[in-house]
């Protein structure tokens, strides 16, 4: 749980970087259409979150900074008998004074007339270019001339987390660690990889976690070869891997684990050796990580292992500093090493500095490293034992004071602790948790 102090301050910090004279009105998220009269489940806007932990739509944070002054006000909507019968609970302006410690709790329905008296004197605007709402943005192009990005200045504060934030992506993680768990021990002869998802989905819900960080991948055989096979619905295969990239979303904290796993719970010998090889580099990987570190070092070391790994396999062949001149592991290993995680599995924060400098990593950065490699079925290049198999390890790491913190190191990982988990199969065992 983050406490209301801990908004209040993130609020003050944010104020603190504000230009004198200026006015920042965060926006909460749109309600979005699946189709036709029919909307996803809400989900806050992940800045706005940051700075209220408010989960309610239309709904405005505003901070007014003055020359010498800071005010912040939170516009809320009303009650409303009848909304809520259809919709759900809102706070009200009542409880939300008790709630935020905030200068002012307004109306979401007076927020155009308040924004004109309250914005006398202002030079500046800060508002959130990320998201796209086009009446706020004709609104506030309407009525302000000088308009400054805040997401950089909110994204450098989410890169750094603070100890309540660890603990919820630890949650999230625990929960993750569940469900892919469950996914290991299953019978999945069969079966189908909707059914596997439809495992992992009931295992988050089931212990506390609404929804998932993002698109879950089950991907079995050449179909883990599509890095965003998001479709799903293919037969489980009996001597083929499926990789699951799925992690749960905890009080609005991600978690971004994947594990590729055999659909027999026995690897083959081909599925060890290329399995081992990525296991290897990931964990020679997240033993570099600690403060003053590049990312682009994590990289270019991954990228090392990761082809020579390749040619003691025979899956690349020549010379070694040729192919890495020639970048040759793309073709196998064609993304990153990891991304910032937190309030969004691909955290909004930033990457460079305001010199266009890269950030080293800090204590208090959640970052993931995912090693993979995927070979094409139909690539005639390889040997053969190798084709259809798509492999990605991927774990969460916590920056600490002088090295890092493994937050997913209990989710099994290695060969035996896959295969030992897999032997407790029973072969009636349905997909829900035990
Ligand atoms: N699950 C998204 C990613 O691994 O980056
Ligand atoms: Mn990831
Ligand atoms: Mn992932």
């Amino acid at each position: 749980m983050i406490k209301e102090s801990e908004y209040k301050k993130r609020r003050e910090t944010l104020a603190k970087k504000l230009s004198k004279n200026s006015i920042t009105i965060l926006f909460s998220a749109n309600n979005k259409t699946r189709s036709n009269d029919t909307n996803y489940p809400y989900r806050q806007n992940s800045n706005f979150y940051y700075l209220t932990g408010f989960k309610e739509d239309n709904s405005f944070l505003v901070i007014l900074k003055g020359k010498k002054d800071v005010k912040i006000i939170l516009f809320l909507q009303h009650k409303d008998e009848v909304y809520e019968l259809w919709n759900g609970k809102r706070l009200g302006e009542e409880k939300a004074k008790k709630r935020f410690l905030v200068d002012l709790v307004l109306l979401s329905k007076d927020f155009k007339k308040s924004i004109k008296e309250l914005s006398t004197n202002i030079k500046y605007i800060y508002t959130d270019f990320n998201e796209k709402m086009p009446k706020a943005k004709k609104f506030l192009k309407d009525n302000f001339s000088v308009h400054k990005d805040i997401a950089p200045l909110i994204g450098e504060m989410r890169l750094i987390k603070s100890k309540s934030e660890i603990k919820l992506i630890q949650k999230a993680i625990k929960i993750t660690k569940k469900a892919h768990h469950k996914a290991m021990s299953i019978n999945k002869k069969n079966k189908n990889e909707y059914e596997l998802l439809a495992s992992i989905e009931y295992n988050f819900k089931k212990n506390g976690a609404y929804s998932d960080a993002y698109t879950s991948i089950v991907a079995c055989g050449d179909s883990a070869n599509t890095l965003h096979y998001i479709s799903n619905d293919k037969p489980l295969v009996d001597d083929e891997l499926i990789l699951i990239d799925a992690g749960c979303e905890y009080e609005y904290y991600a978690s971004d684990i994947t594990r590729t796993i055999p659909v027999s719970g026995k690897f083959s010998i081909a599925q060890k050796d290329l399995y081992n090889m990525i296991l290897e580099t990931q964990y020679k990987i997240i033993q570099m990580i600690k403060p003053d570190v590049l990312r682009t070092d994590l990289q270019k070391q991954a990228e090392i292992l990761l082809t020579k790994g390749l040619l003691s396999l025979g899956i690349l062949k020549g010379n070694f500093k040729k192919l890495i001149e020639g970048q040759e592991h793309k073709k196998y290993y064609p993304h990153g090493i990891g991304h910032w995680m937190g309030l969004d599995v691909h955290d909004e924060a930033p990457y460079l500095d305001i010199n266009k400098k890269e950030i080293a990593l800090k204590k208090g950065m959640v970052l993931t490293i995912e090693p993979g490699i995927y070979i094409s079925k139909d690539d005639m290049n390889v040997p053969k034992r190798f084709r259809g198999i798509g492999i990605r390890i991927e774990d969460d790491i916590l920056v600490t004071k002088k090295s890092y913190k493994y937050l997913s190191n209990k989710i099994a990982k290695t060969i035996k602790e896959i295969e030992d988990i897999s032997k407790n199969v029973k072969s009636n065992s349905n997909f829900e948790e035990v």
